[in-house]
């Protein structure tokens, strides 16, 4: 396995399998490696000749108040987790290496960008669609995956991967989740072992609300009231939002009998967490 910190070492080792004929599919990351970032390390894994993982941590998709200096850092652990996983390399840039001063280019996807976790999170997206491209370009693999669990960063990527003509296959691989529930995220690292207890009612609120979608209940309306209720029993935790959405648009839907994407957020102590179900 190899490591490489600048973009000439990993565009020209990129470029020559390439060009040897090899499929190269890259997995994006921002380390704190975990089993759901492992699971997309094994697709990638079975589905190309050789397997890259970017670990970036990247500061323009963190707002002003957010987490990017204290977001886990685990390189050591991270790379000895990839050495297992037979990953081939590792781009792990420095911030000034893929933001040199200057740089002043943007990539934005409008509209879908401004729903969920946007609307949450202004200038998020613009962020990840930015630092996306750039690996695209650097990599210029043929597949490159991603998470379910990110549903809205999905949708945003999907559309930029359209709009920009990107000739790369997007892969997304299904939700990795604990055995009580709750879905894996680097940023479950922060939570006490009570807000781990507590955070598990945004899985439990997502399966209520499939149980009923599965027993007849198709408005949108009546599918978050369910989910409110859920959340209710659990008052430390603070719902950001709950939305039933178009998954492709990320558009709020009047029912779901077309199919929907149920996402929630909320706050556990000072920690954001995220999950969806696909209905
Ligand atoms: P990060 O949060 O490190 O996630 C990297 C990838 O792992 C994403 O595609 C995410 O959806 C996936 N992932 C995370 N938790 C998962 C789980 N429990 N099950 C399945 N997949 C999971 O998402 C990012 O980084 C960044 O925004 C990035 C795309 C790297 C751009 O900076």
């Amino acid at each position: 396995m190899r490591i490489v910190k600048t973009i000439a070492e990993a565009q020209s080792a990129c470029a020559r399998l390439r060009r040897e004929g090899r499929i190269l599919g890259l997995v994006p990351t921002m380390g704190a490696l975990h089993e759901g970032h492992l699971s997309l390390v094994r697709a990638a894994r079975a589905a190309s000749d050789v397997v890259v993982v970017s670990i970036f941590v990247n500061p323009t998709q963190f707002g002003p108040n957010e987490d990017f200096s204290k977001y886990p850092r685990t390189f050591e652990t991270d790379c000895a987790m990839l050495e297992r996983e037979g990953v081939d390399l590792i781009f792990a840039p420095t911030v000034d290496e893929m933001y040199p001063a200057g740089a002043s280019t943007f990539v934005v996807v409008e509209g879908v960008s401004d729903r969920l976790d946007g609307a949450s999170r202004p200038g998020h997206f613009r962020g990840v669609t930015t630092v996306v491209s750039k690996l695209f370009h650097i990599i210029e693999a043929h597949k490159a995956f991603f998470g379910q669990k990110d549903a809205a960063q999905v949708a945003v990527l999907r559309k930029m991967v359209r709009d920009l003509n990107f000739p790369l296959k997007m892969v997304v691989c299904p939700i990795v989740r604990e055995g009580d529930g709750l879905a894996l995220s680097s940023r479950n690292r922060y939570l006490s072992e009570t807000e781990h207890g507590q955070a598990l009612v945004l899985s439990r609120a997502l399966k209520t609300v499939g149980d009923a979608a599965a027993s007849g209940e198709k408005s949108a309306q009546r599918l978050i009231e369910i989910a409110r209720a859920v959340f209710a029993e659990e008052p430390g935790v603070r719902v950001d939002y709950i939305s039933v959405v178009d998954p492709d648009t990320l558009e709020d839907v009047p029912d779901v009998t077309g199919g929907a994407l149920v996402a929630v957020a909320a706050f556990v102590g000072a920690t954001r967490l995220i999950d969806n179900i696909l209905l």
